[in-house]
């Protein structure tokens, strides 16, 4: 259990139409995804408090000292715990300096006033809970978030989650999770922003800004926990919990910076991961956590470890005793012990022997004691009661979470259906449809898997508000099967309901609690239990059917793709996700959301990501749909039974109406490296700029967006084929162009090299304007010496 609730398109017509052109500068362009104007990390600490912070620790005894680094879970546990229930008496003793998941401000002020009134020094509790998508205001999953490609809206999405949690007495989230993954077999995959490094840390930053606000001691402003560092997404086999191997190189390319994003974005706290990382595990690794994120970016802030992850460091190897673990963890970084009472065992111990400085304890001490500052927690350590209900679901946050809902959908499919158009969005003469699948009239997972305090809502599913647009006696429901099970007279229902319809929407997938997140790594991405079979029966009858696709990764449904003319990825779209789909459907709304991740055909394609690198033996135009027919189609680097090329690739999705990408202009031809070094250092005004006009040749109005990659050849570290450096959202009315203009830093130019430094190259450089990492239109250039 990972809550506290449960874990569980027409071109004609607009070219006839005058075409208006107007300019758009960059929103998120590639000089940066970060916007300025954020906290930073020195707002964590100021003069005054860090004077009181110095008073503090000269009273506090060894024990009250490592009280503060200690946190237990006094709910629901989400991992096998210690066993102890005496809070209480801890908390009077000064023993415990943080609680996780209690979420109601009656709880949490009960234990607040023990420590607030009963301790011996009166230091606050931080009460913190996994706040990841919502807390009871529940947006889209996190990977779904990341398929809207807007930040802006994420930061809202996070600005909501931080009112309704604060109005709980809940301070601290354990979120955003900026793990890059390639894998979708790892569950965990739906709790991330997908692979890319660029756009993961744009949206890193706008959670943390989304979270902590301007101000971070604002009563309804709480503190970020970017998780979990580090490499925790890189799992092998996609197996959670499992080994991770990661060169420095790739690591300091592609894993650390969604990180260093919501770092420098200001985030207060940090946690560190279960995994080990080239044989050190994370949450006692001093390179990690020491050397880069206190050496290199001057973290102030606490880190706090995984889940038990301290006590974790026996069974990774490294340590034979619960005071090794301990020590280590400790010594590497991590603040505070979440949940294995180690900390609470043995480090006054170890103070005493001598093998723990007393001086690093009271620089933990002080970033714990620091952070409780930041929020204010000294001045209002309590929650007003009476203003808790009233903060949940307020009306405006509804209509975000709808809004969210919209635009993380992702049109995968949209054929034309003989003698019309497109099938989506459904056409006014659709009068009845045959509403199929197990996710039809389920509330409960379109909560997602971790649903905080969320809870299903009446106006949730697909079923409920299909009824309400099309009168209930017009839509024939048939749940067909269940998500893991079914018969066939479920099938047998299915079909003859579909028979009696215009159109059959079927709505299949993965059950949210049990199937994605946490501890739900999968070895088979297809449809569950009876689905598939569920999907072939439907699509037999005959009629046109629109498949819906719920799950928290990307699905390997190759049948689907090939034989359904239109199939949406919904992932699990919160509180508000039968208004959007019925939105969406019926075309209110043109979908807009793109992959944030790499669709593969197979599971043995997996890791499967864009930014790849070229290899020696790259295919070129070898046909790889079938199996290689000589030397030359065989000894490349490929698959015998399988194509490199992925289902969708990232950044992919549809609209319903179409757009043209031209006129691609640079501001330069070449650029030095000299001078981009330069820049990388110093100033950040912009090496290259970047324009294209992007026109909407379609009927509909729609939103773009439209991304910029680049590719470096001739460097001295092999460069992926493609990178994201750029990107933004834009909405075109029919027949409307606008002009986007990305103005791109040195940093879209340079790299780690071997030697682990970031710089700029001499190098061929490709660029694209593109609406996916597959296509888009293209120029060169070249950096000089
Ligand atoms: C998860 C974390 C979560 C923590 C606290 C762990 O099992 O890995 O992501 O924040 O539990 O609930």
């Amino acid at each position: 259990m990972k809550s506290l609730l449960h874990r569980s398109a027409v071109l004609a017509l607009a070219l006839a139409l005058a075409s208006t052109t107007s300019t758009t500068s960059a929103q998120t362009s590639a000089h940066s995804p970060i916007p300025s104007g954020n906290p930073g990390p020195a707002s964590l600490s100021n003069p005054d408090s860090e004077k009181k912070i110095d008073e503090l620790l000269r009273k506090m005894t060894l024990e009250e000292k490592v009280g503060q680094l200690v946190q237990y879970s006094a709910g629901q546990p989400t991992g096998p715990g210690t066993g102890r229930t005496d809070y209480a008496d801890m908390i009077q003793k000064g023993e415990i300096g943080a609680i996780l998941n209690i979420a109601t401000a009656r709880e949490v002020n009960a234990f607040q006033k023990i420590a607030v009134e009963k301790s011996r020094l009166h230091i606050p509790l931080l009460f913190g809970l996994d706040v990841i998508h919502g807390f009871k205001t529940e947006f889209p999953i996190p990977l779904g978030l990341a398929a809207s490609w807007d930040p802006a809206l994420i930061q809202q999405t996070a600005r909501v989650a931080a009112r309704e949690s604060s109005a709980s007495g809940i301070r601290w989230t354990f979120s955003p999770m900026v793990d890059i993954s390639r894998d979708a077999r790892w569950g965990r995959i739906a709790e991330g922003a997908g692979e890319d490094p660029f756009l993961g840390s744009a949206i890193a930053h706008a959670y943390v800004a989304g979270y902590q606000g301007s101000r971070l001691d604002a009563p309804d402003s709480i503190a970020a926990c970017p998780k979990h560092f580090v490499g925790y997404g890189a799992v092998e086999g996609g197996r959670d919990y499992n080994s991770v191997e990661i060169s420095e190189h790739t690591l300091r390319q592609f894993y650390l910076p969604p990180f260093r994003a919501a770092v420098d974005a200001g985030a207060a706290t940090l946690m560190s991961s279960f995994n080990s990382l080239n044989g050190v595990p994370s949450s006692a690794n001093p390179f990690t956590l020491d050397h880069i994120l206190r050496g290199e970016w001057h973290f102030q802030g606490i880190v706090d470890s995984d889940y038990t992850a301290v006590m974790e460091l026996m069974a990774h190897g490294i340590a034979n005793d619960g005071a090794t673990a301990a020590r280590r963890a400790f010594l590497a970084g991590v603040d505070m012990d979440m949940v294995s009472s180690l900390y609470h065992d043995h480090l006054a111990q170890l103070v005493r022997s001598g093998e723990v400085p007393e001086a690093r304890v009271d620089e933990s001490v002080r970033r714990v004691l620091r952070v409780k500052f930041a929020l204010g927690l000294f001045e209002r350590p309590y929650t007003d009661e009476s203003h808790e209900a009233g903060a949940m679901l307020q009306p405006e946050s509804i209509a975000l979470a709808r809004t969210a809902a919209e635009r993380t959908l992702v049109l995968l499919k949209n054929a034309d259906m003989p003698g019309q158009g497109p099938l989506l969005p459904l056409s006014s003469s659709v009068k009845s449809v045959a509403l199929i699948g197990p996710l039809a009239d389920d509330a409960a997972d379109m909560l997602g898997s971790w649903a905080a305090q969320g809870r299903p809502l009446d106006e949730i599913t697909l079923r409920g508000s299909l009824a309400r647009r099309l009168g209930s006696e017009n839509v024939r429901y048939a749940k067909g099967s269940g998500i893991l099970d079914g018969t066939d007279e479920q099938i047998a229902e299915a079909v003859k309901a579909t028979q009696q319809a215009d159109v059959a929407i079927l709505a299949l997938g993965e059950n949210a609690a049990e199937m994605t997140g946490e501890a739900a790594s999968r070895a088979f991405l297809g449809l569950p239990g009876h689905q598939q079979l569920l999907l072939e029966k439907v699509v037999a009858t005959g009629k046109p059917v629109v498949l819906l696709l719920f799950s928290g990764r990307p699905l390997t449904l190759p049948w689907a793709f090939e034989h359904v003319p239109a199939v949406m990825a919904c992932w699990f779209p919160g509180v508000q996700a039968g208004p959007a789909l019925v939105r969406v459907l019926f075309g209110d709304v043109n979908p807009s959301g793109k992959l944030p991740l790499t669709w593969p055909r197979s599971v043995g394609q997996e890791p499967l990501y864009y930014n790849a690198l070229n290899t020696g033996r790259p295919p070129g135009d070898v046909d790889l749909t079938r199996p290689p027919q000589n030397i030359f189609e065989k000894y490349v680097s490929r698959y015998i039974d399988q194509q490199n090329s992925p289902q969708f690739p990232f950044g992919f999705g549809l609209s319903y109406t179409t757009f043209r990408y031209a006129n691609l202009s640079l501001d330069k031809s070449k650029l030095s490296a000299k001078d981009l070094n330069d820049l990388l250092h110093g100033a950040t005004k912009p090496a290259l700029t970047v324009t294209a006009e992007i026109t909407n040749t379609g009927s509909r109005s729609g939103e773009e967006t439209v991304q910029c990659y680049v590719r470096l050849q001739g460097t001295s570290v092999a460069q992926p084929v493609r990178a994201l450096v750029g990107f933004q959202r834009i909405a075109l009315a029919p027949g409307e162009s606008k002009k986007v203009t990305f103005p791109l830093g040195p940093e879209a130019f340079a790299f780690w090299d071997a030697l682990n430094k970031f710089v700029v190259e001499p190098a061929k450089v490709t660029l694209w304007i593109a609406p996916d990492s597959s296509q888009g239109i293209r120029q060169e250039l070249e950096i000089t010496k």
